[in-house]
């Protein structure tokens, strides 16, 4: 009612990005890209035309965490589980990388942006792996955003293999029970390196983690929202954003 009064006098509810405080972007956003499938089903399009439609949405919204100030993008593309679907989807979904690197790369190294990867690079198909290999290294010297993609990623085999390097080196006598750290685990993780996410978005309504980033997502705010990643804009990211601005965050303490 009252965001109907507002669009009827010109006032957006939703802030745009020079209204959100420069001081308080968050470093770190993390995004669960959900509701690809939905919003194709709805239209009468094969999932495919959805994922497709999802990787116009990960420019768009690379190009506004860029301009916001935003250090770090991580973005779920693919996870361990995902290869218990369709051949055929999986096989599309393994071209995107290339997809969107073949048009975009040249772009991302103009505007300073830093690609990275973050999963296990077994069983990724060859054009795939070299496609993102390409992009990782022509964009290694760059000093801007940085964004990472989760691909063949889950949280649950990238913690087994930190606790697994861990343990290996205390049998080895490299490293003593006592010193074992958050800071350690952290830094044995794929994302090491990279401050935990300030900022978790969810598409499409599901309320869920799946497997995506258990240990770093410790103390990050949560923002889920309804709508399908294809129909994701920079407004409802500076909505996120903006409710993210407002939340008190306080990590246990008072
Ligand atoms: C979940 O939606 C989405 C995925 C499994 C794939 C996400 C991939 C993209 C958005 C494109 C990635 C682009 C690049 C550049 C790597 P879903 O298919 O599970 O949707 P549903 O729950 O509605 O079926």
């Amino acid at each position: 009612m009252i965001k109907r009064l507002w669009a009827k006098l010109g006032i957006s509810s939703t802030p745009k990005a020079s209204s959100l405080p420069a001081d308080n972007v968050p470093q770190h956003v993390a995004i669960i890209m959900d509701g690809n499938g939905r919003w194709a089903k709805k239209r009468g399009l094969p999932r495919m035309a959805g994922h497709h439609s999802g990787m116009k949405t990960v420019k768009r919204i690379t190009i506004a965490a860029d301009r916001l100030g935003v250090k770090y993008l991580t973005l779920y593309a693919f996870s361990t589980e995902n290869w218990k679907r369709p051949k055929a989807e999986v096989d599309f979904l393994m071209k995107l990388p290339q997809q969107f690197l073949d048009i975009e790369l040249d772009e991302l190294v103009a505007n300073n942006v830093q690609v990275r990867m973050m999963g296990s690079r077994e069983n990724l198909p060859s054009h795939t792996l070299s496609a993102l290999e390409e992009a990782i290294s022509k964009t290694a010297g760059n000093t801007g955003l940085v964004l990472n993609f989760a691909l063949n990623y889950g949280s649950r085999m990238e913690m087994l293999d930190a606790v697994r390097g861990i343990a290996k080196d205390v049998r080895a006598g490299k490293l003593d029970i006592d010193a074992i750290t958050d800071q350690v685990m952290s830094d044995r993780l794929l994302s090491g390196g990279m401050p935990d996410p300030d900022l978790l978005i969810r598409t499409s309504g599901e309320l869920r983690l799946s497997n995506f980033m258990l240990w770093q997502l410790a103390y990050s705010e949560l923002w889920f929202t309804d709508v399908y990643w294809p129909e994701f804009t920079e407004k409802h990211f500076y909505e996120a954003i903006g409710q993210y601005q407002q939340r008190a965050r306080r990590y246990g303490g008072l």
